[in-house]
């Protein structure tokens, strides 16, 4: 069928044409947005999940929410060589800006774009290119003291005054927050805690991988209470049915019976899975109805693609040590598995073996479930793997 019209989304962070299994979310994301800016107590949210899953997606949907409802927005994506404080410079630079334009001078406002300049001041110590160029003076003695757990729950608590006393609220969505270091993570939560002890419209949404878990540490407790923590998962057979089926239906195209069941079991409802699935099929059907075989030409196809990027970009990254570490991994299923298995399959012992699973841990390959266990963060990735091998 002609490409031009085909329905599907594959990509990253790509709005799906139908946002399956994730009913609540939206809804609950709207009542978090609502309260928070009326200075009620709210807990906000923390999408956990593997890779392709739609983690992305779901913060671009509540920031949207929050837009709707006037909340100045910033989208932020954690990238492991730019420390976050660098980031959140920007991005309360932008909203203090903008709730200083608002009409009439708030001294509220100025207070936080000097407090923002008291920050920027004491970071510089530390990363000398920090950019800032707003004409205020520094506030001495308020978000300066170099220690970044104190010095952000200032800033934080500043900016969502400044906020309040414009009817407004901020609303930051943080992407890929498993690639925070233990500190930043620690000195966010702290931050968190205090614009919401304070009540202020300060709104932060994450998201990463399950790995984000292992950085909540000392900070679990506080972290606990301030978010939920829904588990972004692969959908299941009715959810993923609707996804792959729902889109074409649009478009008066429809798939056989076998054609479903077969992208529902190959794809395993993962998300992005199933967005290649139905991109390919539709491209390779003539016409309605989608059957059995144009599913076996799209998973060949799919498979291909997967192998080219979303696999192959990942695994090429990796060390020698790491490759052989996912391998014998792979050579034991999906998983999770007990990192002592791993280890007995490569004849080596868990401790030697220490530093490529923290490696592998670190750049995001892999998570460790539960104490003993590691399991891959890319689903499917032990296919791949045997697929690379043979
Ligand atoms: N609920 C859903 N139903 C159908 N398709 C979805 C759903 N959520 C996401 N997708 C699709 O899945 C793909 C991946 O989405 P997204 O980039 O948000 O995943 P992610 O969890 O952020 O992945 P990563 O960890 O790699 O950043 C996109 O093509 C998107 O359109
Ligand atoms: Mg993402």
């Amino acid at each position: 069928m002609n490409p031009e019209t085909n329905p599907y989304a594959p990509g990253a962070g790509t709005p799906p044409p139908e946002l399956a299994g994730r009913d609540a979310i939206p809804g609950e994301a709207r009542i978090a947005i609502q309260r928070n800016m009326s200075g009620k107590s709210a807990r906000s949210f923390m999408f956990v999940g593997l890779r392709g899953v739609g983690k992305t997606v779901l913060l671009n949907e509540v920031q949207a929410i929050a837009e709707e409802h006037g909340a100045i927005t910033d989208f932020i994506e954690v990238s492991t060589n730019e420390p976050l404080s660098k980031t959140i410079v920007a991005t309360l630079r932008a909203a203090l800006l903008k709730l200083d334009r608002i009409k009439g001078v708030s001294e509220k406002v100025k207070h936080a774009l000097r407090v923002l300049k008291s920050f920027v001041g004491a970071i510089k110590v530390k990363y000398e290119d920090v950019e800032f160029s707003v004409d205020v003076d520094a506030e001495p003695g308020t978000a300066d003291s170099g220690t970044l757990t104190r010095d952000l729950a200032e800033l934080f608590v500043a900016a969502g005054e400044a906020a309040r006393v414009r009817n407004t609220s901020i609303v930051m969505l943080i992407d890929e927050i498993q690639n925070l270091q233990a500190e930043e993570f620690e000195a966010l939560i702290m931050a968190i805690h205090r614009t919401d002890q304070k009540r202020l419209p300060f709104l932060v949404v994450g998201a990463g991988l399950p790995l984000l878990v292992r950085l909540t540490g000392e900070a679990k407790s506080y972290s606990e209470r301030l978010f939920e923590y829904p588990d972004i998962g692969p959908l299941d057979a009715a959810e993923a049915r609707r996804a792959i089926v729902g889109p074409a239906s649009e478009a008066d195209v429809e798939y056989t019976e076998g054609a479903v069941n077969a992208v529902v079991e190959q794809t395993k409802g993962y998300p992005y899975f199933l967005q290649e699935w139905g991109y390919q099929a539709w491209n390779i059907a003539e016409g309605s109805p989608i059957d059995r075989s144009h599913i076996d030409a799209a998973s060949k196809s799919a498979i291909r693609r997967l192998d080219q990027n979303f696999f192959r970009s990942r695994y090429e990254r990796l060390s020698e040590p790491q490759k052989a570490y996912l391998m014998a991994m792979a050579g034991l299923g999906p998983g999770p598995h007990r990192t002592g298995e791993i280890a007995k399959a490569m004849g080596k012992s868990s401790s030697q073996l220490g530093p490529t699973r923290d490696a592998l841990i670190n750049n995001g390959m892999i998570y460790s479930p539960r104490y003993g266990l590691a399991a891959f963060t890319v689903p499917l990735f032990d296919e791949f793997m045997k697929r690379t091998q043979s």
